[in-house]
């Protein structure tokens, strides 16, 4: 798998996710940039979903994973940031398409509404499955246009 490093954030309703996610990625041989927080105290989910979005578009993760409680507000937060491609994603097929067609470069997830097992299999998808290139290049370089 290419990807090496990847940056991972949460509130405090993705937060217990965020913290076993971390330690499974970092078995699965990932380099994982934890931003935080670093308890379940109540804190607002755009500040991290803007620190694992300029982590990615800088270049010092290839990835970035978001928790929130549905993963809805951090996918929106993390898309204001120009060179992000964030889906928000509740099964591991809706992953590798968010990879295959429209090259995303972050991805959201639920903490409240997801089982961890079943976000680790989203997981698993989003990492190795590749970008489509070709016709869809075309359609992901219109929406680096809009910017
Ligand atoms: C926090 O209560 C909740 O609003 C947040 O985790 C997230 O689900 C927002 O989209």
């Amino acid at each position: 798998m290419p990807t090496t490093a990847i940056a991972l954030a949460s509130d405090h309703a993705g937060f217990e996710q965020k913290q076993q996610l971390a330690a499974w990625l970092a078995q699965e041989g990932f380099e994982v940039r934890d931003l935080g927080p670093a308890t379940d105290a109540r804190v607002d989910y755009p500040d991290y979903a803007a620190q694992v979005a300029r982590e990615v578009t800088s270049g010092a993760a290839q990835r970035g994973v978001l928790v929130c409680g549905t993963g809805i507000g951090m996918a929106i937060a993390a898309n204001k940031i120009p060179g992000v491609r964030a889906a928000n994603i509740t099964s591991p097929q809706f992953a590798a398409l968010a990879r295959e067609h429209n090259d995303a470069n972050v991805i959201a997830l639920s903490g409240r509404f997801v089982s961890l097992e079943t976000n680790k299999q989203i997981l698993t998808s989003f990492l190795s499955t590749p970008f489509g290139e070709g016709r869809h290049a075309d359609r992901v370089a219109k929406i680096g246009a809009l910017e």
